[in-house]
């Protein structure tokens, strides 16, 4: 089987790209060979090390675009996922990785591009949320939609439950999409 050589961008704690990791084991054709931060100090640059994946950090800056391609191209990077990785790609850069590159979004989109998705879904009075996994275009958040898991929203629920209720759906549902597409499967996954 050729081994798909899978790179994780981040800027945060890193927390689905410790599950992306964890499940690019045995049968899945992926292999997690590099996590990249815009972040000097993200967290989940020492957890990425900890599981003994290589890390790089590449400074915000206007050649931020073609430092990461070189970066990406050096270590044959075949599908980019990005986890929690809050800095703007060019449209260039994604069109250079069309059809290679995932994002996780705490939305059920096309609900909530962008920011606040959680206050946003109390404040519209939603009764359900939930995240997405989609491909990556040029348009922020707009990508043909992969995957979704979906809860149902509590009465008490507040900005902070609902993003560590989510979190726990992307945790499952990212490792889950990615599988699937490393076999070249882009079918909608539905997950509850
Ligand atoms: C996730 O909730 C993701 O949906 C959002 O940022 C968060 C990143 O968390 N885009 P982590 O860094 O994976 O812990």
């Amino acid at each position: 089987m050729t081994r798909l050589r899978v790179a994780i961008l981040i800027s945060g704690s890193g927390s689905n790209m410790v599950k992306l990791v964890q499940s690019m084991t045995g049968d899945h054709r992926g292999r997690a060979v590099l996590v990249i931060s815009d972040v000097a100090n993200a967290p989940g640059l020492g957890r990425a090390e900890e599981l003994s994946i290589p890390t790089h950090f590449i400074e915000g800056c206007e050649k931020f675009d073609s430092a990461l391609d070189t970066a990406l191209n050096e270590a044959r990077v075949d599908i980019v996922c990005l986890a929690g990785f809050m800095r703007i790609l060019s449209p260039e850069f994604v069109m250079n990785w069309a059809g290679k590159m995932l994002n996780i979004h705490p939305s059920l989109l096309p609900k909530y591009r962008g920011l606040h998705t959680h206050k946003r879904a109390l404040d519209a009075g939603d009764s359900q949320h939930g995240c997405s996994v989609h491909a990556v275009t040029a348009a922020l958040d707009s990508g043909p939609i992969l995957g979704q898991s979906t809860l149902d929203v509590a009465p008490d629920d507040t900005p902070h439950s609902l993003a560590s209720r989510v979190q726990k759906l992307e945790h499952v549902l990212y490792p889950a999409v990615l599988k699937r597409f490393s076999c070249g499967d882009t079918s909608l996954l539905t997950l509850s």
